[in-house]
């Protein structure tokens, strides 16, 4: 029997706390028969090419390093785990409703909770993806556009997450990330973590942080699948139509863009700038997201990988 309530532990004080302070939840998908081991093995084997990055990432640091993206090779869902759990890659499942119509009808129940909880809360473009991690692997500090949670369903990993302010963010940073499309480009020092919220999460545990917050994951010395929810509300979309607006003024215009306002003449000037601009050649050009696959997973070596056009 599937639990009636995805949510174990909301109270009144995390609606006053979402988006305002990096908040820890109580979940049931850990459990839920569409996050098995045969699911994941099914997931992780089918899902296409296009909905998916395999990356590898050289750096031991919490922002240097090199990162290269792999294709899983046509192995089966057992093979790409067993090679995930011996190697150092991550494999990101992006698009989940779309891919998997199953995954929409568990989104849509996570968000109607959440409504339940918040009844101001409206979201519209909302997503899921699936991320597999291998043991110790690590993300590095970066920001994403955005409101964001994630959800630890196998495995445990520390999370760090710093306040969505100078100097761990500023504007121009969150302007690049939304014209390149590459959030971990970020100047990073040591000592932010003493500025971090810590959490170590394990599966059932949910964590949300206000929107922008840059944030590293360390994972433990075990394999990790997490979920990742994203989502736009109508004031998300307007700060993003804004940063858009402000990228191309101080990028291509030389100009220091003035204001944040996502209400009022200054925002509408904006939202329409950025609409004729947005699909322009120029804004195109300049988003970086790299895409070429540089290696593949070795079958006959679990958790070695292969160079596509190599020696
Ligand atoms: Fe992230």
């Amino acid at each position: 029997m599937q639990p009636r309530t995805i949510f174990t532990s909301f109270e009144r004080r995390h609606a006053e706390l979402w988006g305002n302070a990096p908040i820890r939840l109580r979940h049931r998908l850990h459990e839920h028969e569409l996050f098995s081991d045969a699911a994941l093995g099914r997931l992780v084997e089918s899902w296409p090419r296009e909905h998916y990055s395999l990356v590898e990432w050289g750096g031991n640091g919490a922002s240097g390093g090199a990162w290269r993206e792999g294709e899983t090779a046509g192995l089966s869902g057992e093979a790409i785990l067993k090679a995930i759990a011996l190697g150092r890659v991550w494999i990101n499942m992006r698009n989940l409703p779309v891919v998997a119509p199953a995954y929409a009808e568990l989104m849509n129940d996570i968000f109607e909770e959440l409504e339940g909880h918040m009844p101001e809360f409206r979201t519209f473009t909302r997503t899921l993806g699936l991320l597999v991690s291998s043991p110790l692997s690590r993300t590095i500090y970066h920001a994403d556009l955005p409101g964001q949670s994630l959800w630890q369903i196998r495995g445990a990993k520390r999370v760090y997450v710093y306040p969505n302010a100078a100097p761990f963010q500023t504007p121009e940073c969150i302007e690049r990330i939304n014209l390149t499309g590459v959030e971990f480009n970020m100047r990073f020092e040591d000592w932010y973590d003493e500025h971090a919220v810590v959490f170590d999460i394990e599966p059932g545990d949910m964590l949300h942080w206000p929107l922008n917050a840059p944030h590293r994951v360390d994972n433990h010395d075990c394999l990790n699948v997490s979920m990742t929810m994203e989502y736009f509300t109508r004031d998300i979309r307007r700060r993003h139509m804004v940063v858009k607006a402000n990228a191309i003024l101080r990028s291509k215009l030389g100009l220091v863009p003035q204001g944040a306002a996502t209400t009022g003449p200054a925002f509408w000037a904006k939202a329409a700038f950025q609409r004729a601009l947005r699909d322009t050649a120029w804004v195109k050009r300049q988003n970086r997201a790299r895409k070429t696959p540089e290696f593949r997973l070795d079958p006959t070596r679990p958790g070695g990988v292969v160079e596509i056009g190599g020696a």
